[in-house]
């Protein structure tokens, strides 16, 4: 698999959506200590993970293990305080504060429990937001958040305020703002903490149907039946990674069938290579 090991190699071109089954991130060794008062705290601990293009996976595991930090480094948020990490091709520990933002906004999408939409907006004024921070031309924002408010369902409330919707369709205004840009990357932070389970059931629903059209997606959550819609489930606690387990061939609404099976060692069997 991916030795992320001593030179970094060529950088694939981006051709999002496509190269399915290539590396698309690997951490090798990564800690992130956080120092409160004399105490250290040791959020991660040595994790070290491939995750390929196209892959859904849920990150599983007791509260403090390390879920959140995990995908903050990964969404490069947050960087490692030792270890390497590699994202699409890129050594994300050689770049300024300023590549490091181009890197997120070229490739990454966030979702979180909370929503985050700007209040006073429309559903569609959020979804338009980050494309005129992107300085995307008007008449083509307006075409993209059309499409993307369409992909999740929300055409129909493309004028009402975050206040005049509910949580799951705030959550789907947060999917359609995230999906705007056209990431390669999804991270969803819990995306269905707030929600009911058959609310939850429609917000998995909308990711699985991303995965299906090429997104990879890495999801967080505590609940076993969301865990359980995704094709791999890689459990933390104390900041590592304890089990890493792919269900083959296991798309999450019953559509195709070609994934293949897992390639690599087991990991945290040391020296994976
Ligand atoms: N900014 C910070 N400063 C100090 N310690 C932190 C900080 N952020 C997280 N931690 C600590 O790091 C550990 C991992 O936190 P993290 O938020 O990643 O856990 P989590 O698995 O997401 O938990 P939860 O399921 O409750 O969201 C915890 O012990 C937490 O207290
Ligand atoms: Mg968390």
């Amino acid at each position: 698999m991916t030795p992320a090991g001593a030179r970094s190699e060529p950088a694939p071109e981006p051709e999002l959506k496509h190269g399915h089954g290539e590396a698309l991130l690997s951490l090798e060794a990564v800690t992130r200590t956080y120092q409160v008062g004399d105490t250290q705290v040791r959020a991660l601990d040595g994790v070290t993970l491939t995750i390929r293009r196209g892959e859904f996976v849920a990150l599983m595991g007791p509260s403090g293990s390390g879920k959140s930090t995990l995908l903050n480094v990964i969404g490069c948020l947050d960087r490692p305080s030792d270890g390497r990490y590699v994202l699409d091709g890129t050594p994300v520990e050689n770049l300024t504060e300023p590549e490091l933002a181009a890197v997120r906004r070229r490739l990454i999408g966030f979702v979180f429990q909370a929503y985050h939409l700007v209040p006073r907006m429309t559903a569609a004024r959020n979804v338009e937001l980050p494309l005129v921070l992107a300085g995307m031309e008007p008449r083509e924002r307006a075409a993209r958040v059309r499409e993307m408010l369409a992909r999740v369902g929300l055409t129909p409330r493309a004028r009402h305020r975050p206040d005049q919707l509910s949580g799951g369709e705030r959550q789907r205004v947060a999917i359609a703002r995230a999906m705007a840009p056209g990431p390669s990357l999804l991270l969803a932070d819990e995306p269905t903490g707030n929600l009911d389970s058959r609310t939850g059931d429609e917000i998995i629903d909308v990711l699985a149907r991303l995965h299906e059209a090429g997104l990879t997606i890495v999801m967080v959550t505590h609940d076993p039946r969301m865990g359980a819609r995704a094709e791999r489930t890689l459990r933390m606690r104390d900041g590592r990674i304890l089990g890493d387990e792919t269900v083959p061939g296991s798309p999450p609404t019953g559509g195709t069938t070609e994934r293949a099976p897992p390639a690599g060692p087991p990991p945290g069997a040391g020296g994976g290579r």
